[in-house]
């Protein structure tokens, strides 16, 4: 309920969407309401009218061959923000991929559009995952109605403090190696420390490697629940976003299996990146 009422609030106060460039954030509210964490649940996409599934398939035009396998944000009438290791390194064409705006159900409903082309940070490399976001652009813009919407995404002074709750959300699978839902899901967690996250991977790292575990960099966040665990997004949440008061903070971007006590969830820092997805949206 919590993120409901304040998504509408958020929503009836700022100006009307620009459907030509990104609507960016400054700040971040100071004093926000008292909030506490719910578990996972199903969410309606009249609360995130700007969530995308990205959908792929080996054919390139037989409709129910699509599977959905990435999340993103709407971000222009044309453009969705993602991550880029969800386009496979270019394996696949535009003509293999589908976005499905305006549906709750990763599967049903909404529009499907197609995407015309990609862009994808020129700094990308698998599998260091260092600048891990890309934009989609479709071939046809996007038809706005209550299900369908703009997202905001923070400018690059926009700070959210340790331990704040933010919310992920998603159709990635409800555990590690599980089945992916039907329903949107979302999720309360909060922003962890960056060194401790830093910390806790370069451990694993030494352990399993460095093709196993990236480097956490300044240009990542990392969100979970500290020593508790238990939340968090998990495969097929990539490229969705991790949203504070309603705005655009992260990218789903990677972890160490799923909700893990100690190994929080990675998500490409969004403030880091404004300018580009300025440029390039
Ligand atoms: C991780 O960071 C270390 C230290 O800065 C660097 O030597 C190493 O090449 C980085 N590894 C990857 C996979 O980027
Ligand atoms: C965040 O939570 C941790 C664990 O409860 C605590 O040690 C730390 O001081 C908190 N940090 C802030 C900025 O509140």
């Amino acid at each position: 309920m919590y993120v409901i009422t304040l998504l509408a609030l958020v929503g009836a106060a700022v100006a009307a969407p620009n459907a030509l460039a990104p609507r960016i954030v400054e700040e971040s509210t100071i004093g926000a309401l008292d909030q506490r964490i719910v578990g996972g649940s199903d969410a309606n996409i009249e609360d995130y009218p700007f969530m995308a599934v990205i959908l792929v398939s080996n054919e390139d035009h037989i409709q129910i061959r699509f599977r959905p396998f990435c999340g993103g944000s709407l971000i222009t009438t044309r453009a969705i923000l993602t991550a880029a290791h969800c386009l496979f390194n270019n394996v696949l064409s535009t003509n293999h991929f589908r976005v499905r705006l305006g549906s709750s159900l990763s599967r049903f409903g909404g529009q499907l559009y197609r995407v015309e082309n990609w862009v994808k940070h020129p700094g990308y490399s698998w599998p260091k995952l260092y600048h891990d976001i890309a934009i989609l652009k479709l071939a046809s813009p996007a038809i706005m109605s209550n299900r369908v919407a703009l997202a905001r995404i923070a400018g690059p002074n926009y700070i959210v403090a340790d331990n704040t709750t933010v919310t992920a959300a998603g159709w990635g699978v409800l555990e590690f190696g599980g089945e992916p839902p039907e329903i949107l899901q979302h999720v309360d967690i909060k922003k962890v420390n960056h060194d401790i996250c830093r910390e806790n991977y370069a451990e694993l790292q030494s352990s399993l490697g460095e093709l196993e575990v990236p480097n956490v960099t300044s240009e990542m966040v990392c969100a979970g629940i500290l020593d508790v665990g238990g939340k968090n997004t998990c495969q097929g949440d990539s490229g969705g976003p991790l949203l504070h008061q309603g705005v655009i903070i992260g990218i789903t971007s990677w972890a160490h299996q799923c909700a893990h006590p100690m190994y929080h969830t990675v998500f490409v820092n969004v403030p880091s990146y404004t300018s580009w997805i300025v440029d390039n949206a």
